[in-house]
């Protein structure tokens, strides 16, 4: 028996191998209308800019007949009012706090404060509604998840991260090729091997330098922005930085035959990934994006 009521999503790593795979499950299941959240309010916070998490969250809140709230930086945490203050008057109102923010420290102090369940929509470190929502992709695509081998080329960013996680929760060999000083951050992939070891699932992690090594027979290939949001200064040296590193043709041919190609969104046309990849049949890129919206709105309605 799964107990999801009442708990945060901030990492992913919250979750045991059995409960990510009844996640998906319920994730399959119609959107129907659940009466017992009428009258329910959630409050969906972005910091950043977003398209498909605003809006996926949004629409997923209506299917569920919760009332959706979606504020800007002008709204919380603005005015210099504390975390603790913020949470507290939110609590008063609403069921649910979705946050995208900068920090992940910030979207931690905002659980500890908060009586009613806490969802990260992205930080700097971490995007575990966009692991989920993978996780679902992958398996609808390749019929399971235990044993596959998924490459990652580029930014050892917050997707980078989320898949180490996902893939050790799921039993899936995650090989990631970063340049020099673009690697992801060593804590979170020993946490990574740590959650492998934890549950057995067999999945083993792999830091390369090199694409064409960690794409070689892979059943997935996913990349992400260069420079996420809150780098945008640096974006011209990293497109020097990670030359050699886009997903094209070549690098794909490299893959098992037949790999899909994965990516969160937005993309970078010509920058991470060539359009003849982006565009090409093995790109589940908007079955992606779709799936955002079902892996939401089935880790909402198990923890309300
Ligand atoms: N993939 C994703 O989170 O997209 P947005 O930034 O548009 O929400
Ligand atoms: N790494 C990207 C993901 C966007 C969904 C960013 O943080 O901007």
């Amino acid at each position: 028996m799964h107990t999801f009521k009442g708990r945060d999503l901030l990492t992913l790593a919250e979750l045991t191998p059995d409960e990510v795979a009844h996640v998906l499950d319920v994730a399959e299941e119609p959107a129907d209308k659940r009466p017992e959240f009428e009258g329910a309010s959630a409050a969906l916070i972005f910091m950043k800019p977003s398209l498909r998490t605003r809006v996926s969250f949004e629409a997923g809140c209506v299917q569920l007949g919760i009332h959706p709230i979606v504020m800007g930086p002008h709204d919380a945490f603005s005015r210099h009012e504390t975390v603790h203050d913020t949470v507290k008057v939110l609590e008063r109102y609403v069921e649910l706090i979705v946050l995208r923010t900068f920090a992940h420290s910030h979207v931690e102090e905002v659980a500890e404060h908060a009586s009613v369940p806490v969802i990260n929509a992205l930080t700097d470190e971490y995007h575990p509604c966009q692991g989920l929502a993978d996780l679902l992709t992958i398996r609808q695509h390749k019929g399971a998840l235990q044993g596959l081998k998924l490459a990652y080329v580029g930014d050892g960013n917050n997707m980078a991260h989320t898949y180490l996680i996902a893939g050790a929760l799921a039993g899936i060999d995650v090989s990631i090729a970063s340049p020099a000083g673009y690697e992801p951050q060593a804590s979170v992939v020993e946490q990574a091997r740590a959650i492998a070891a934890r549950y057995g699932t067999g999945s083993t992690l792999q830091l390369l330098g090199d694409p064409a090594a960690a794409v070689s027979g892979a059943d997935v290939v996913v990349t992400d922005t260069w420079a996420s949001m809150g780098q945008e200064e640096e974006h011209a040296r990293r497109l020097q930085d990670f030359a050699g590193y886009s997903v094209d043709e070549e690098l794909m041919s490299r893959a098992d035959p037949s790999a899909i190609f994965m990516h969160c969104l937005p993309a970078h046309r010509g920058e991470e990934v060539a359009d003849e990849v982006i565009d090409s049949a093995a790109s589940v890129v908007f079955d992606e994006a779709e799936n955002r919206l079902h892996a939401q709105r089935a880790w909402i309605s198990l923890v309300l």
